[in-house]
């Protein structure tokens, strides 16, 4: 099969120095989600897709190269019409197979729509996938004849009133035999309102040739639904985190406002999973039974397992957290971060590149980085791993059990052994012996001594 997806165009209502489909919905340029659909298809592997760029070309052709290195690319120099791109994006492909033709700025048409078309299209016939809509205004008409036959598509900017009532609407996505539409594409000229090769003009060709024309429609309004301005994206990426809402609300998952929360890769929940307001997924994300996550959290490519309730605020990235933990509020948990079963990061903790043994408890303001913490450890408010010392990065262990002080500095590389204590206030410079107090701090003074008194003359000051 081939597979044109169109992307010339330069989307001059985006307002932007960024080609309009690199723009994300949901986290991922439109574009990627084009061809996502397309490599869900049972024969993804034999397809080669290619996008016909023109505006911003060079930066679809680097966005492409990085995440769909499968995909060719064919330049449009000038953008004289869905035919004339069409044609541009055919060049070099085998005739003897089906052409599907897609929108790089209608990004979520769904797999399942595509199969539909591609089966009608199967029988040598051209396939078009159309709409019935309230407004369609804008829209090619679909034109069909007393038998209910389509034959021809026209343009809003061609139509008369007549035609203009009509509220069957061309997606512009289509499927057919690659010889026909060569054919047909060889055929059609620019003689219409916008000096335009049109696409749709191979509809009336093909009717004319006595080729069947079939239609289906999408399984969901929003599929073909594309996007020129900023305000169509929001509005769409609500649409669709609204959707992807309601797949994880069937699945038995709580989420207490679905149009306040955004998923911007995939979030996977097991049943009884609990998300408040505010939330954004970013990446991979899986969250398992029991998880409760409170209002405003950021968190990406983590996964969370049964039990664990994480806190208002709290940011998490490249972490795994096992059972029953309790994080945040206003917790930061970085890349690297293992926390085990039962810990406690509380308000103000950062870990990252640290191993947290289970039942350990880090619950105001400290600093975990570069460290592999016990079990059962309970680290106070305001204790820091030195991790860093201006060129390397350095680990500090603390091991089962061992208790420290408030307000310490770990100068790593630094261990502390089990059940070590050390004392608050201290910084710590060398390995502090299993069982035993540590500390280093000046020895507490009291001296007699007098407040400064303020100088009466100066006192307007
Ligand atoms: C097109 C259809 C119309 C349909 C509508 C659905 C034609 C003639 N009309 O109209 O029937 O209802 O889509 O949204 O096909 N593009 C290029 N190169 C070009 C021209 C366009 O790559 O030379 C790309 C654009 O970037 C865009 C897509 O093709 O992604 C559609 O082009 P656009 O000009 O928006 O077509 P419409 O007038 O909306
Ligand atoms: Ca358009």
């Amino acid at each position: 099969m081939n597979i044109v997806i169109l992307a010339a165009g330069q989307g001059k209502r985006m307002q932007s120095s960024i080609p309009k489909v690199l723009h994300p919905l949901a986290g991922k340029p439109m574009l990627g989600h084009v061809l996502d659909a397309v490599s869900l298809l049972s024969d993804a592997e034999n397809i080669q897709p290619c996008v016909v760029i023109g505006h911003g070309g060079e930066a679809v052709q680097q966005y492409l190269l990085k995440h769909y290195p499968k995909t060719r690319v064919a330049l449009q120099n000038e953008q004289k019409g869905t035919g004339h791109a069409v044609i541009q994006g055919l060049n070099q492909q085998v005739s003897e197979v089906i052409t599907l033709v897609l929108y790089g700025d209608v990004p979520l048409i769904q797999t399942q729509t595509l199969k539909q078309l591609l089966d009608i299209a199967s029988d040598g016939v051209l396939a078009l996938l159309t709409q019935h809509v309230n407004n369609p205004t804008g829209y090619g008409r679909i034109v069909r004849n007393l038998n209910g036959e389509v034959v021809q598509i026209v343009e809003e900017k061609d139509a008369d009133a007549l035609v203009k009532k009509i509220t069957e609407i061309n997606t512009g996505i289509l499927a057919c035999p690659t010889q026909e539409l060569n054919h047909w594409l060889a055929q059609i000229e620019p003689n219409n309102t916008q000096g335009e090769y049109y696409l749709t003009d191979i509809v009336s060709l093909a009717a004319n040739a006595y080729t069947p024309i079939r239609t289906t429609t999408p399984t969901f309004d929003w599929e073909t639904q594309g996007v020129n301005s900023r305000a169509q994206l929001a509005l769409l990426e609500r649409v669709y985190q609204g959707y992807l809402a309601q797949d994880l609300l069937d699945l038995g998952v709580t989420i207490v406002d679905p149009a306040r929360i955004d998923i911007r890769g995939s979030l996977e929940c097991e049943p009884d999973v609990f998300i408040d307001i505010g939330c954004i997924f970013e990446g991979s994300v899986r969250l398992n039974t029991g998880v409760r996550i409170g209002p405003y959290c950021q968190i990406k490519n983590s996964t969370i397992d049964a039990g664990t309730q994480v806190h208002a605020f709290t940011h998490i990235d490249g972490a795994k957290i096992a059972r029953d933990a309790v994080i945040g509020p206003y917790a930061r948990i970085r890349p690297g971060a293992q926390i085990a079963d039962q810990v406690h990061i509380g308000n103000f903790v950062e870990v990252k590149n640290a191993d947290v043994g289970k039942g350990s408890k880090a619950n105001h303001l400290s600093y975990i980085g570069d460290a592999t913490v016990g079990e059962g450890v309970n680290i106070g408010a305001g204790t820091i791993t030195c991790n860093y010392d201006g060129a390397n990065k350095h680990r500090t262990v603390i091991e089962d059990g061992a208790f420290i002080g408030s307000d310490t500095q770990l100068v790593a590389p630094v261990r502390v052994g089990k059940n070590a204590t050390i004392g608050a206030g201290t910084t710590l410079t060398k390995d502090a012996p299993a069982q035993k107090l540590t500390i280093s701090r000046t020895k507490q003074a009291s001296i007699d001594w007098q407040r400064p008194i303020k100088n009466k003359l100066r006192n307007d000051q």
